[in-house]
């Protein structure tokens, strides 16, 4: 099978800037990275949200359906692992690189309790040795190319000065900070300061993610740290998919309930066509308008779509509604 990401994330092969679009679990699904790269562009590829490695499993067919190379159109794609078990990171790994895939990503920065509490997301960085295990396990000529994305720590906002002497003994691709401690969760601002220490001390090329939710904030933070390798997309680009294109046009485009109700229909499309039942959709369709509705041009509209959209329980006051801005 061909390798479905031909481009290398973290090598110098791609744009400049490089933007990727950040991994949410559950959001920035297949169908969602289909529709919003082929509708709106502007990025250099995308990390997959997690895959949980599961103690025992042989077989993950099920949780790669979402990286699957022909759902993924051509852009480049990263799998990431969620797991603390060597085992398992090594399993899923090596399925990947079965798929055809030449990087995967390790996911050590979930904030979620539930995980945190098995040691696995952010959970493991106050046992550096946990890392280095899994690390010396994964990070093999014979599998796929290992970053990692990781937080600032579990509790406190210095566990990564230990973490990061471990990452630095091994050949990462590169390594993704999002500069806020897993306590935090999404509170509070990024600690710019802690990531810029990081970035003098990191000897791996370090991407930067959090809180880039428009071009302006784009501007100052690649001007503070310019020796980051790559940029990746979250919040800002779920609420704004335009934002990429703005990045780099440094011109704003024009995004408000016709381009939002395009969106929404294409992807009510994919979901459609993988059989999805409508009510289903119509849950799928609130979240994503949830974050949608902040990056209109024209928040007094978006505001009123939201109303509707909210108490709606039908799929086809759905469409109508939605077909008066097309
Ligand atoms: C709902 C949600 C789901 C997320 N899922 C993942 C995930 O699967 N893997 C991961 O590494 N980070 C995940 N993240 C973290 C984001 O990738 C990103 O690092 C974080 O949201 C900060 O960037 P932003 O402000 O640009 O969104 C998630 C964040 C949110 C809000």
């Amino acid at each position: 099978m061909g390798n479905p990401s031909p481009l290398r994330l973290g090598s110098s092969a791609g744009s400049s800037p490089l933007l990727v679009l950040a991994p949410l679990e559950g959001i920035t699904t297949a169908a969602f990275r289909r529709a919003a790269m082929e509708m709106f562009g502007g990025l250099d590829g995308a990390i997959a949200p997690f895959i949980g490695t599961i103690r025992g499993a042989r077989r993950y067919d099920y949780h790669l359906r979402d990286v699957l190379p022909g759902v993924n159109g051509t852009r480049p794609l990263i799998p990431q692992i969620l797991g603390a078990d060597p085992e398992g990171i090594v399993h899923v790994s090596r399925a990947c690189a079965d798929l055809g895939y030449t990087q995967v990503n390790w996911n050590i920065g979930c904030p979620i309790p539930n995980i945190t509490r098995k040691k696995r997301g952010s959970g493991i960085l106050p046992h550096p040795h946990l890392i280095e295990e899994v690390l010396s396990r994964s990070c093999r000529p014979d599998l796929p190319a290992f970053s990692v994305k990781l937080r600032l720590g579990l509790e406190e906002a210095d566990e990564w000065r230990e973490v990061l002497k471990v990452l630095n003994d091994f050949p990462l691709d590169f390594v993704v900070l999002h500069p806020r401690t897993g306590r935090q969760m999404y509170r509070g601002t990024p600690d710019r300061e802690a990531y810029g220490e990081f970035l003098a001390r990191c000897r791996h090329s370090l991407f930067y993610s959090g809180d880039i939710n428009s071009a302006e904030d784009f501007q100052g933070i690649s001007a503070r740290f310019p020796e980051t390798a790559g940029w990746l997309l979250g919040r800002g680009f779920l609420s704004r998919p335009v934002l990429a294109r703005e990045i780099r046009s440094g011109r704003k485009e024009s995004f408000a309930m016709k381009e939002i109700a395009h969106f929404l229909r294409r992807l009510a499309d994919e979901f459609l066509a993988s059989g999805a039942a409508p009510p289903w959709i119509l849950g799928k369709m609130k979240l994503y308008f949830g974050y949608l509705k902040h990056g209109s041009d024209d928040a007094a509209q978006a505001g009123e779509f939201w109303t509707v959209l909210r108490g709606c329980r039908e799929w086809s006051l759905f469409e109508d509604r939605l077909r008066e801005f097309l």
